[in-house]
């Protein structure tokens, strides 16, 4: 009888199921030993200026300072890449150069600042872009979204777990009585949506 043919698929999923569980093991472990937490976001202060939409054109100065905490207390974290990118309504402003930041490693309980900014002008603007900005005036505040892209990797002795997690902060504008095209956003400092 062919009995030597069974047993090789269900060895083979044993021995699955069986790795399948020492992973899920092994992640239960890492949890309840480490409490590893997600990094939190702040925006702490925003301030746009030469926010003007002239002819096909939109020119703009944004300063962020934004800072990154390493909340947990026994995972270093790596920052293997970090980059920010602000948008307007969809319309992404540059150069990003000023907003790719060196890669660095984060001890635990720790804070690191970082200065993001976008100056310039952009062209070629859709409708859209248009009308949101008379809209955003008319409504007397602008809205912009910054987004920062990280490659990260936490370290536990020699157990190193990477991360792609998607950081979103909105931020809003309003015009100053005065019409003055220097602004601060408000509220600060917000926290920003971390999502691994
Ligand atoms: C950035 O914000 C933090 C927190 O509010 C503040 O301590 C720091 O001085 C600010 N950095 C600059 C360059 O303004
Ligand atoms: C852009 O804004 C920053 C600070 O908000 C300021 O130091 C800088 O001079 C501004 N650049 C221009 C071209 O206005
Ligand atoms: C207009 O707004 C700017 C920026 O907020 C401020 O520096 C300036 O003092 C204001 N001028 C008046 C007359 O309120």
């Amino acid at each position: 009888m062919p009995s030597s043919d069974p047993p090789r698929p269900r060895g083979c999923c044993s021995r699955c199921c069986s790795s399948l569980f020492t992973l899920g093991f092994l992640i239960l472990i890492y949890w309840l030993i480490f409490q590893p937490h997600q990094i939190r976001v702040y925006m702490n202060s925003a301030t746009l200026s030469n926010f003007a939409l002239s002819d096909a054109m939109l020119t703009y100065n944004l300063s962020l300072n934004i800072s990154l905490r390493n909340p947990n207390r026994k995972i270093g974290i790596y920052y293997d890449r970090l980059s920010a990118a602000a948008f307007y309504n969809g319309l992404q402003l540059g150069p990003a150069e000023s907003s790719f930041f060196e890669p660095f490693f984060q001890h635990t309980k720790n804070t690191r600042m970082v200065y993001p900014v976008f100056e310039g002008s952009q062209g070629d603007l859709s409708k859209d872009v248009k009308d949101a900005f008379n809209k955003d005036k008319n409504d007397g505040a602008y809205n912009l979204d910054v987004k920062l892209n990280a490659k990260l990797r936490h370290k536990v002795w020699f157990i190193k777990l990477s991360f792609k997690p998607k950081i979103d902060c909105w931020l809003r504008f309003p015009l100053t009585a005065n019409g003055s095209a220097s602004m601060a956003a408000q509220p600060v400092p917000r926290k920003c949506r971390v999502k691994y």
